[in-house]
C-alpha cells in the first residue's frame, strides 16, 4: 500500500512547495490578439489606479490618512512620484527610506505601486533636480529660449545631464531589485515626467544649435524610411512636402519653421530618454513608459509644451529607440475619445497615467477597459475625495475588478465591446456575433427623472459574449437593445437576464430580472447611479 502511494505523495509534495516558494516572474507586457496585457504576479492585470498629488508621498507620516481612502474606492495600484531631489540630495549619496517604506505600505494594503521618475524634468520644468544639480549651471546647463534667454530648464543636448540623471535612475532600479524582487509590488515605472519645451519650441543653447545644423540622425531616418506608409499622416505629410528626402540636416528634411524646431528636440527628449530607460531595464526590466500634456488645438509648439510624446510627434518617440514600451495622454482636456484614437490608431496598448479627477472619470475608466481594450485608468490627486465611499469611480472599479477575469481571457479576441454615452452623443450601435446592440443613454427613457435636467452624467457599460447567444453587460447609465444582423424576419426575445456578482470568478446571481426591469422583455437598463452586471441570454422566434 505505502510504497503504491509513495510516488503520489512525493509529486503532490514537490507540486505545493514549488507553488509556495515558486518567485514570481517580472511583471510584463504580452500581446494578445489585437491587445497588449500587462502581466502582474503571472497573470493578466488590469490597473483599477490614481495618481497621487505631487507632494502627497513626500513624507510617509503623510500618507496615513491616504492608503484607506484607496482601499475604499477599490484602487489596486497607485502611481507615486519619486524626487530625484529626494533621492540624492548630496552628489552620490542615495537614500531610499521613504520609497522602502512606502513599499511596505503598499504591500500591507495589498496595492501595487507604479513609480513616476521626476528626474531631469517634471511638466517640462526642472523643479525636481536635485539642489548640486540646480547650483552648478557650468556642469548641467539649462536650455536657453529663442530669445536667448535661460529657463530652469535642464538641457537634454548636455552629456553631464544625461549621466546624472542615468546614475540616479540606475540606482533607483537597483534599490526595487533588491528590495522587492520577491513580491513584485512596483509594476511599471514611468520615466520623467510631461516631458515638452516651454517656452519655445526648442531649444537655443549652444549644444542644440550644433545639433541642429547637424544631419537629422541615421535611426530616424530609417524609421521613416522603413515605415513609411504606417506613419501618422499628420507626419508623413510633413516629410512628403519636403520631398521625402532620406538624409540632410532638419530644416532639409522637414522644411523651415516651428514644426521642424519640434521634430528636432522631439527626438532628442526621446533619445535622453530611451538611453536613460534602457539602463534602468538593463538593472530590473520592469515595463516603462512616458506621459504626455497634450497639445491645445490652434497653439503653436512652445505654447503649449513642444516635442512631447504626443499623438503627431509618435512615430519621432518611436524611432530614438526599443527602450520605452508606450506612450500614454495625460487628461486636462475635452475630447477624451478623440486623444485615444490618435494614441491607439498604430496598434500601441492605452494606458490613462493622469485625468483631471471630475465626474466623468468612472465612465471614461470602463470605456478605456472596454472600447480600447486599455491597460489601465488613473485619475490625478485620487486623495482628494473627501468622500471616497460616494465616488461613483470606486463602484466602477468594483466593478471592474469582479468582471477582471472575464475581461482578460476575452481581451483581443473580438469579443468585448466598450460604450460611453452623453447627453449630446446619446446613441452608439455595436456589434457582436450575430447581434447588434443599440445602445442608449438610460436618460433617453422619458420616464426617469433624470430625463429633463440640464445636464446627464456619462453613461457607459461594457458588452461580452461568453457564448452565442450570451453576453454580460455591465457598467451604469445605459439601456439597450439588440436586433439580428443578418436574420432580419427573426425577432429577438429576452429568453433569461438576471443581475448578479462575481465572487472568485463564479457567477450569482441575485435578482431575476423581468417586468419593469426589461420594460417586460423590451430592453436591457442598468440605471444611471446603479452599478451593475447582467447576464443575458437571447432566442429568436418567429
Ligand atoms: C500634470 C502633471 O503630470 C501632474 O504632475 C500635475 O502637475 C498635473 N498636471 C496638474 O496638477
Amino acid at each position: 500500500m505505502k510504497s503504491r502511494f509513495l510516488p503520489i505523495f512525493l509529486t503532490l509534495f514537490c507540486v505545493i512547495n514549488f507553488q509556495l516558494f515558486a518567485q514570481k516572474s517580472l511583471p510584463k507586457l504580452v500581446k494578445k490578439g489585437t491587445t497588449t496585457q500587462l502581466i502582474v504576479d503571472d497573470k493578466p492585470f488590469i490597473v483599477l489606479g490614481g495618481e497621487l498629488g505631487n507632494s502627497t508621498a513626500t513624507t510617509i507620516e503623510n500618507m496615513k490618512s491616504v492608503w484607506p481612502k484607496l482601499k475604499t474606492m477599490n484602487l489596486n495600484t497607485v502611481l507615486v512620484p519619486v524626487y530625484w531631489e529626494l533621492i540624492e540630495p548630496i552628489e552620490g549619496k542615495f537614500d531610499f527610506k521613504l520609497y522602502q517604506d512606502l513599499i511596505i505600505e503598499a504591500r500591507q494594503n495589498d496595492i501595487k505601486l507604479v513609480f513616476l521618475w521626476f528626474g531631469s524634468w517634471k511638466n517640462s520644468m526642472s523643479s525636481h533636480a536635485p539642489a548640486w544639480v540646480k547650483l552648478n549651471q557650468d556642469q548641467y546647463p539649462r536650455v536657453k529660449d529663442q530669445t536667448g534667454r535661460s529657463q530652469e530648464i535642464l538641457s537634454s543636448f548636455s552629456e553631464n545631464v544625461l549621466e546624472a540623471d542615468k546614475n540616479a535612475f540606475e540606482k533607483l532600479m537597483q534599490f526595487i531589485k533588491d528590495f522587492d524582487n520577491k513580491a513584485r509590488t512596483v509594476i511599471m515605472v514611468q520615466v520623467e515626467n510631461e516631458i515638452g519645451m516651454l517656452p519655445s519650441a526648442r531649444d537655443h543653447q549652444n549644444l542644440a544649435n550644433e545639433a541642429f545644423k547637424k544631419p537629422v540622425p541615421t535611426e530616424l531616418m530609417r524609421y521613416l524610411q522603413q515605415n513609411r506608409d504606417s506613419l501618422v499622416p499628420e507626419f508623413r505629410e510633413i516629410w512628403k512636402k519636403n520631398g521625402y528626402k532620406t538624409s540632410g540636416n532638419w530644416e532639409e528634411v522637414f522644411g523651415k519653421g516651428l514644426h521642424t524646431d519640434e521634430i528636432f528636440m522631439a527626438y532628442y527628449y526621446a533619445d535622453f530618454t530611451d538611453k536613460i530607460t534602457e539602463a534602468g531595464k538593463k538593472i530590473y526590466p520592469l515595463p516603462m513608459f512616458v506621459n504626455a500634456a497634450l497639445n491645445k488645438a490652434g497653439r503653436e509648439p512652445g505654447n503649449y509644451p513642444s516635442a512631447g510624446p504626443l499623438p503627431h510627434l509618435m512615430d519621432v518617440w518611436k524611432s530614438a529607440g526599443k527602450g520605452v514600451d508606450f506612450l500614454s495622454p495625460d487628461f486636462y482636456n475635452p475630447d477624451f475619445k478623440h486623444w485615444c484614437d490618435l494614441y491607439t490608431r498604430q496598434g500601441d496598448v492605452l494606458f490613462v497615467p493622469e485625468h483631471v479627477f471630475d465626474q466623468s472619470v468612472a465612465a471614461k475608466a470602463l470605456y478605456t477597459i472596454g472600447h480600447y481594450e486599455g491597460m489601465g485608468f488613473s485619475p490625478f490627486s485620487i486623495e482628494s475625495t473627501q468622500k471616497p465611499e460616494d465616488e461613483p469611480l470606486g463602484k466602477m472599479y468594483g466593478l471592474i475588478k469582479e468582471l477582471s477575469p472575464l475581461i482578460t481571457s476575452n481581451q483581443g479576441t473580438g469579443k468585448i465591446k466598450g460604450i460611453m454615452l452623453s447627453k449630446s452623443d446619446a446613441e452608439t450601435i455595436v456589434r457582436l456575433g450575430k447581434y447588434e446592440f443599440t445602445c442608449k443613454h438610460d436618460y433617453t427613457l422619458s420616464w426617469t427623472p433624470g430625463a429633463r435636467t440640464e445636464t446627464w452624467p456619462l453613461g457607459s457599460a461594457i458588452i461580452i459574449q461568453t457564448a452565442e447567444n450570451e453576453f454580460y453587460i455591465a457598467g451604469s447609465g445605459v439601456v439597450i437593445t439588440t436586433k439580428f444582423i443578418e436574420n432580419k424576419d427573426l425577432n429577438i426575445g429576452l429568453l433569461k437576464v438576471d443581475e448578479g456578482n462575481f465572487t472568485n470568478n463564479q457567477w450569482a446571481v441575485k435578482r431575476h430580472l423581468n417586468g419593469d426591469q426589461t420594460h417586460q422583455g423590451r430592453h436591457i437598463n442598468i440605471g444611471t447611479n446603479q452599478f451593475g452586471i447582467q447576464r443575458v441570454e437571447f432566442y429568436g422566434y418567429r
